[in-house]
């Protein structure tokens, strides 16, 4: 499937990116221009950029940013250090600074400038070609399931992995658009995605898409499922472990369970550089947990149609956010990944260790 963003997530300008900034989405599409190693972590840090694939291209973009300024040992080792800091679930940040820094350190000083934006542009065009490769292979499941009743195949997801959180067709988004564009009707369950509602970006992406979709509050994900209103779940990843227990945001594991009792599949779309097989299970992976205004206040827009932050509760109110959960393997029916689908657990079947995976 060729897609084509509608807006670049990332690209390249001068010295710098230009960034589709999330912060703003779904009331406004407004870009912005980075152009110091600190702005890009900001912008990963802030969620101004968001979704695991696209933080770790940008992230990569922000090393060469960084050496285009200073290429010394020091600045890269810096580099490094400061967006590997920015934040700890998605490995796919960590993964992408472990490519540039084993691409770069080896080089002298002179060659790494210009070595970095050819690696970062590297990592964004592979990630356009892996998000096409999931919905090629993510659509085999749309299709059988399409095949099996009469209407829209009803896919539920949860947060966003669509075109806006990856530099291509998005992860979990990627079989519906590919069902879409071969007109096989689909219709995708959104949940709003409590704190910072990713699946507004999801309703907004489909929306401009044409495909069929309803948001739903996430509360109402176990009923429909109950009541045999969903066909599929697919979901996005920010960290896979090897044996396939999966970190994604915070709700994917409620409705794991919820589509395990309702006997309803449920599978989570991540390319390789999601996968870390170097992390045992679900309990070694490092769970951020942010501030505790995403829970307290809500954002929109005011009358007049100006970004406005409205304060629900105390500001000194106790919160725990943490902004992922883990779904064991056991709760996985399989892994779309670009090279095909597997089993939770049996990813090794796909990337095998020999080649140099993690
Ligand atoms: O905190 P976020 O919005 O960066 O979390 C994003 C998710 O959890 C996505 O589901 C995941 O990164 C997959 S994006 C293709």
């Amino acid at each position: 499937m060729h897609f084509i963003q509608p807006i670049p997530t990332i690209r390249r300008d001068g010295d710098g990116v230009v960034i589709l900034d999330q912060t703003c989405l779904p009331q406004r599409t407004e870009t912005r221009c980075l152009a110091t190693l600190a702005e890009v972590a900001t912008a990963i840090r802030d969620m101004q950029v968001r979704g695991a694939p696209l933080i770790g291209a940008t992230a990569a973009y922000g090393v060469a940013i960084a050496l285009t300024r200073d290429a010394g040992d020091d600045a890269l080792e810096h580099a490094l250090h400061t967006l590997a800091a920015t934040r700890p679930t998605a490995v796919n940040l960590h993964w992408a600074l472990g490519r540039m820094g084993a691409r770069l350190l080896p080089l002298a000083p002179g060659a790494r400038a210009e070595a970095a934006w050819l690696e970062a542009e590297a990592i964004r065009l592979e990630d356009q070609e892996t998000c096409a490769a999931i919905g090629t292979h993510g659509l085999a499941l749309i299709e059988s399931v399409a095949a099996r009743r009469p209407g829209p195949a009803r896919v539920m997801t949860h947060c966003n992995a669509g075109w806006v959180a990856t530099c291509g067709a998005g992860t979990a988004l990627a079989p519906v658009y590919a069902a879409h564009a071969r007109g096989i009707a689909v219709r995708v369950l959104v949940s709003e995605t409590r704190p910072r509602n990713q699946g507004l970006l999801t309703a907004w992406e489909l929306r401009e898409a044409g495909v069929p979709h309803a948001l739903i509050a996430d509360n109402a994900a176990g009923l429909l499922l109950a009541r045999g209103e969903v066909d599929l779940v697919i979901t996005g990843a920010d960290r896979v472990a090897a044996n396939g227990d999966t970190a994604n945001k915070v709700g994917t594991c409620l409705k794991a369970l919820a589509a395990r009792d309702a006997g309803v599949p449920f599978y989570i779309a991540a390319p390789f550089s999601t996968l870390d097989f170097a992390c045992p299970d679900g309990g070694a992976i490092p769970i951020e947990d942010r501030a505790a205004d995403e829970l307290l206040c809500v954002a929109g827009l005011d009358a007049n149609g100006q970004p406005a932050t409205l304060r629900q509760a105390p500001a000194d109110t106790q919160v725990l956010n943490p902004a992922f959960d883990v779904t064991p393997a056991r709760l996985i029916d399989g892994i779309i990944t670009e090279r095909g689908i597997a089993a939770a657990g049996a990813l090794r079947e796909l990337f095998p260790a020999e080649e140099g995976a993690r």
